[in-house]
């Protein structure tokens, strides 16, 4: 990626990895990603404000060969996508401080063997002159992990924010031009990343929107010079806010659950209620998990392997309790042989949904037209709890 200067002495930097496809060995990279890294050149000190994932060090390294000095390197998070080239960062400038959160110098010192006597921990608040340019700290923890910072370059009007407002995206872009991809690309970081934080990000979101910002630079996609447009997309992720949506993840091995989640989606789309359908075989669990950011329910289909539910829907099952979505309602469609204990281990599994279980539609064999008129009752009671919430009009259209 190129090094290129947005304000004056202040430089977008850092490594466009177009062809990372997973993240985490878990989260799917549809469109790739990048790892911003800003210079902040003061009349008196430079800071280099996070760095690259240590599979790009080289790059970060060729944009520095012209810079002789580096007095800091701000570290506003942990992860190594961010820290992992600050090792290689100080042996070149060796009189560099690192500065990060109390918490992000523990962390760097443990997954880093940073030495501790190279990062100065920064409080709350704290600022730190560069002469002509001033940094500002301020902590904003559990974005997403316990350490996450934003760095405020107060003369410039330039909030570098690190995960927070960030997108898996690689653009050549420095600022955001296509917002329909960012809003994409951007709802599914959210999704996969900072949706389990959604009542912390809250205050995080308003504390940072105090300040006077021009510019919101993210380590991860462009940057975006009309602030509004991702402040006031994250204020509708955050809220309590669900759509006259059904997510229904499920899974067929003979074809008796796909009979009945296929059913009960027309059922649902007869009675107004918009579904998204995903065939767990196949789908794209970033798409899943972009689904219940605004979802009002969920129901899960599965047939039974060994008495429980498939294996592949303990995965699901567990990505969305872990996602900590602001589901309100959930119910489960079920197949089965001969035993089946799958609805009563799902409902185990999502401890941290705070939803209304509705009657599972549960099936031996291959569907009869009992279960078919039991899939009926439950688009009927899901159409009534989306009216009973104001989403949905309640006459019975089917
Ligand atoms: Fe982009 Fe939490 O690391």
């Amino acid at each position: 990626m190129l090094k290129r200067e947005f304000r004056s002495g202040v430089y977008a930097m850092g490594a466009v990895d177009w062809d990372r496809r997973l993240f985490d060995s878990l989260i799917p990279l549809p469109d790739g990603t990048s790892y911003n890294s800003y210079l902040v050149r003061g009349s008196e000190a430079t800071a280099l404000i996070d760095t690259v994932d240590p599979a790009r060090s080289a790059t970060l390294m060729h944009q520095l060969r012209d810079v002789d000095r580096v007095d800091y390197i701000v570290s506003n998070h942990s992860e190594q996508d961010h820290s992992g080239s600050i090792p290689t960062v100080l042996e070149k400038y060796p009189s560099a401080t690192v500065l990060a959160s109390p918490k992000g110098k523990s962390l760097l010192v443990d997954h880093l063997h940073v030495p501790e006597e190279r990062v100065k921990a920064v409080k709350d608040s704290e600022e730190v002159s560069l002469g002509d340019k001033t940094l500002r700290f301020i902590h904003t923890p559990w974005v997403h992990w316990p350490e996450t910072m934003v760095t405020y370059l107060l003369e410039e009007r330039v909030l570098f924010t690190c995960d927070f407002f960030g997108s898996h995206l690689s653009t050549t872009d420095m600022f955001v031009s296509d917002k329909a991809a960012v809003y994409e690309a951007a709802k599914r970081y959210f999704a996969e990343i900072m949706m389990p934080f959604r009542a912390t990000i809250r205050k995080d979101v308003e504390k940072v929107t105090s300040l006077e910002v021009d510019i919101i630079a993210p380590s991860h996609g462009p940057m975006y010079d009309q602030p509004d447009f991702i402040i006031d997309a994250y204020r509708d992720w955050i809220s309590d806010r669900v759509e006259n949506t059904v997510v229904i993840p499920y899974i067929t091995m003979h074809g008796s659950t796909r009979l009945m989640v296929e059913y009960l989606v027309s059922a649902l789309a007869k009675r107004g209620v918009k579904v998204q359908q995903f065939d767990l075989a196949v789908a794209d669990l970033g798409k899943l998990a972009i689904s219940l950011v605004d979802a009002a329910s969920i129901v899960i289909g599965t047939p039974t392997v060994h008495v429980h539910p498939h294996p592949v829907v303990f995965n699901a099952v567990n990505l969305a309790n872990a996602l900590r979505p602001k589901l309100k309602f959930a119910s489960i469609v079920n197949s089965y042989g001969w035993g089946s204990k799958a609805v009563e281990t799902i409902a185990g599994l999502i401890p941290n949904l705070k939803v209304e279980v509705l009657d599972p539609v549960i099936c031996k064999g291959a569907p009869r037209e009992t279960d078919y008129q039991a899939l009926e009752t439950l688009a009927d009671s899901i159409q009534a709890k989306h009216a009973e919430a104001g989403l949905v009009e309640s006459a019975a259209t089917a």
